[in-house]
């Protein structure tokens, strides 16, 4: 790869909101991880989308799906996707496509940040079929009217967004965030 630090290995950064993390997103960093040596995933702070969980909230949930994957690396930005991927070793962005409804928005994205640093390109993965469906907007949606996510974002999300959304959870299971 043009530009690649060898001894760093080949890097990318899979950025997203993440609010929160879905087995979406889940698949398509376990695959990245078969053609990068390294994910980082990089959660923008963007307030003005009026995030459901705060970014330490996300942090905590992301870093907690990948605490036995040492080449995941979690990280949160604020501004410029690009400026946050020039202080990193990345040279690949990392997206998702679900369905062709994603694909304008993300070639505006890619068009505009390859314009903003023309050494930086973006990879897209298909997200695999089981997954098609699941998007972070629905999944609250769904949660907050008390539908089943379960088998659609871990276990752990589950329970934040019943706390979220005042539903029971299990007493047992009201301790602590990481599991
Ligand atoms: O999960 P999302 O909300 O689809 O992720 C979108 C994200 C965070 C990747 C995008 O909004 C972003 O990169 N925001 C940072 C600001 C930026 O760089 N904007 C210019 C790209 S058009």
């Amino acid at each position: 790869m043009k530009g690649e630090d060898k001894d760093m290995g080949k890097v990318a950064i899979y950025p997203g909101s993440f609010d929160p993390i879905t087995y979406g997103h889940i698949d398509i960093i376990e695959r990245g991880l078969e053609i990068f040596d390294k994910v980082i995933v990089a959660i923008a702070e963007n307030e003005e989308k009026r995030p459901l969980f705060s970014v330490e909230e996300r942090l905590r949930m992301v870093k907690s799906c990948f605490k036995d994957t040492p080449n995941v690396i979690v990280d949160s930005f604020k501004g410029l996707l690009v400026n946050y991927v020039g202080k990193t070793n990345a040279k690949v962005i990392l997206r998702g496509l679900r369905a062709t409804s994603d694909f304008e928005y993300e070639f505006h994205m890619a068009s505009m940040n390859r314009s903003l640093n023309t050494q930086l390109d973006t990879l897209f993965m298909m997200t695999s079929k089981d997954y098609f469906f699941v998007s972070s907007r629905t999944i609250k949606e769904v949660a907050r009217l008390g539908g089943a996510v379960e088998g659609l974002v871990p276990d752990l999300v589950v329970r934040r967004l019943k706390e979220k959304f005042k539903l029971p959870v299990p007493k047992k299971r009201r301790i602590g965030w990481d599991d």
